[in-house]
């Protein structure tokens, strides 16, 4: 066993490399508020190009990034569809409230034509915007289909809805589906991405749309406390990881298939490989295995994290800092604890 845990907690886990340090260390910088970083104003350019938008506003999280584009989008007693990490936010921020549709992070047209409150009654709150994460975090990292992204758009503009794309892992799902990230973008108003999971970077998420919604969007960063300076530490940052581990992605799905793989080999674990797309697994431990608490427990003495996302369900997420040598190896731990053996 390597010293150094194989942490597949997350894909946020992952440290800076020494060539991202350097990158970060030699930017040039200037008081982002005063528009004046040239970093981050060639990063958010970049983004801009690459989510065939507009313009694109750095934040320093994908949190921030999401609580802006719902401020940017809807108006407090608004209803919209991003519920579970964001600790209420969107109700503490934006004022709205959320209805989740579907199963597993896809949701068709027609669910969410249904889910929308009727209009023209003062009972009801006004539907006013449709969000979609792509790849889906809780859902197992799957990617949403792109043909029912457009049928969900086309629907939610005949009602006068706005479209959001928490793209965190849009990264991911471009690869995944084979089409470029401006394509996945293109229905939406509003794109989220971050720099900070499979791509590595310490921090920071983008948002992308038209300059007028960018615009609105700056005034919020600000508002919210998200506003900084030399930004471009971050954004150069950014600027490294997208052009050096943009093509590896690749990798990490490769790596989190082949974990899927060894995970639906065994006789105590339940895992749909049809949901292992990108870099995201989500499990279930079968009965006659330990809870997901033993699992997680025993499988850090045995150098190997993971979370437990419910009582008998686990998430692991490959990423940059992981080889696939420790994806194997933690793939076997994983069975063979949950087949009861202690080694
Ligand atoms: C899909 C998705 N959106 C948004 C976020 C929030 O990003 P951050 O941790 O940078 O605030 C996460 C965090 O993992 C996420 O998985």
């Amino acid at each position: 066993m390597s010293a150094a845990p194989i942490d597949l907690r997350s894909d946020t886990v992952t440290r800076p490399t020494p060539a991202m340090r350097e990158a970060m260390a030699e930017a040039p910088v200037g008081d982002d508020q005063y528009g004046e970083d040239p970093t981050s104003n060639a990063l958010q350019q970049q983004v801009a190009k690459l989510l065939g938008k507009e313009a694109a506003l750095w934040l320093p999280s994908g949190t921030m990034a999401n609580q802006v584009a719902l401020r940017v989008l809807t108006r407090p007693g608004d209803e919209s569809h991003a519920v579970w990490h964001e600790t209420g936010a969107g109700a503490a921020n934006a004022g709205v409230q959320f209805t989740e549709v579907g199963r597993r992070g896809v949701f068709t047209a027609a669910e969410m034509v249904a889910a929308c409150k009727p209009r023209g009654h003062v009972i009801y709150p006004p539907t006013t915007l449709v969000e979609i994460e792509n790849t889906h975090n809780r859902a197992g990292g799957v990617v949403v289909p792109q043909d029912e992204v457009l049928r969900i758009c086309a629907a939610a503009r005949e009602r006068s809805l706005a479209c959001f794309l928490d793209g965190a892992r849009l990264w991911n799902a471009a690869m995944a589906s084979k089409r470029t990230p401006a394509e996945l973008a293109a229905p939406f108003d509003l794109v989220a991405v971050a720099l900070s999971k499979g791509l590595g970077a310490p921090g920071g998420s983008l948002l992308a749309g038209s300059r007028e919604l960018i615009e609105r969007a700056t005034r919020y960063r600000r508002m919210f406390g998200g506003a900084m300076r030399q930004v471009g530490i971050f954004a150069a940052a950014g600027v490294y990881a997208i052009e050096h581990h943009m093509a590896r992605l690749a990798e990490d799905h490769a790596n989190a298939r082949l974990i899927a793989e060894r995970l639906a080999a065994s006789k105590r674990i339940a895992i749909d490989l049809a949901t292992a797309q990108s870099n995201i697994l989500v499990f279930t431990l079968k009965d006659g295995a330990p809870d997901a608490a033993t699992v997680v427990n025993k499988a850090r003495e045995r150098g190997v994290l993971l979370f437990a996302f419910g009582p008998r369900t686990l998430r692991a997420v490959t990423h940059l800092d992981v080889t696939r040598e420790q994806c194997q190896r933690a793939a076997d731990v994983l069975v063979e604890l949950a087949e009861g053996g202690e080694r």
